[in-house]
């Protein structure tokens, strides 16, 4: 099959390298960049595992081709961290036990980024709706919207906006 190069800024580094034209983004960043925090929980775009910010853009991984994302920019919840500091909706995932077994949980801080992005002060009914597209097995919710609202009150929302989602 033929092959594609592709060239894209992943968490801050640049990453080049040849694709099958097929090849999904959340596959690239998995198997071949190993960035293996984001993660796959159905290939379908049903469960939000796979959530990562393109271009300042939210999308599902699973649904968008790795050469759809040459010469872009993305971010994803490992990328989210600063000199050894996490971010804020990370330590707020922590301090609400917001997670059980984790693997939703990239995915949930990267929409919950996205919806603090563009509304900073959200109800916990906008965060729900933000959500609505994260999949949870094992927490209920509660504390993952907890969390959120959490890093809303503390200034992340803000924060979030001022630094145009670079963080
Ligand atoms: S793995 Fe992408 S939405 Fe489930
Ligand atoms: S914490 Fe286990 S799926 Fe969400």
């Amino acid at each position: 099959m033929n092959r594609i190069s592709v060239k894209m800024n992943v968490d801050g580094t640049t990453y080049e390298g040849e694709v099958e034209p097929r090849l999904l983004l959340v596959h690239y960043l998995r198997d071949r960049l190993n960035l293996t925090c984001t993660t796959v929980g159905c290939d379908t775009g049903n469960c939000g595992a796979c959530t990562v910010d393109l271009d300042g853009v939210s999308v599902k991984s699973c649904l968008v081709l790795a050469v759809q994302a040459d010469g872009g920019e993305v971010t994803t919840a490992q990328g989210l961290a600063r000199d050894g500091e996490c971010h804020p909706l990370q330590r707020s995932f922590h301090e609400q036990h917001a997670l059980q077994c984790g693997y939703c949980t990239p995915g949930m801080i990267m929409a919950a980024r996205d919806l603090l992005r563009h509304h900073p002060d959200p109800g916990p009914r906008e965060v729900r709706h933000a959500l609505a597209g994260n999949l949870c097995r094992c927490t209920g919710y509660q504390n993952i919207v907890k969390a959120v609202l959490a890093a809303a009150s503390d200034g992340e929302g803000a924060a979030s906006t001022r630094r145009g989602g670079a963080q």
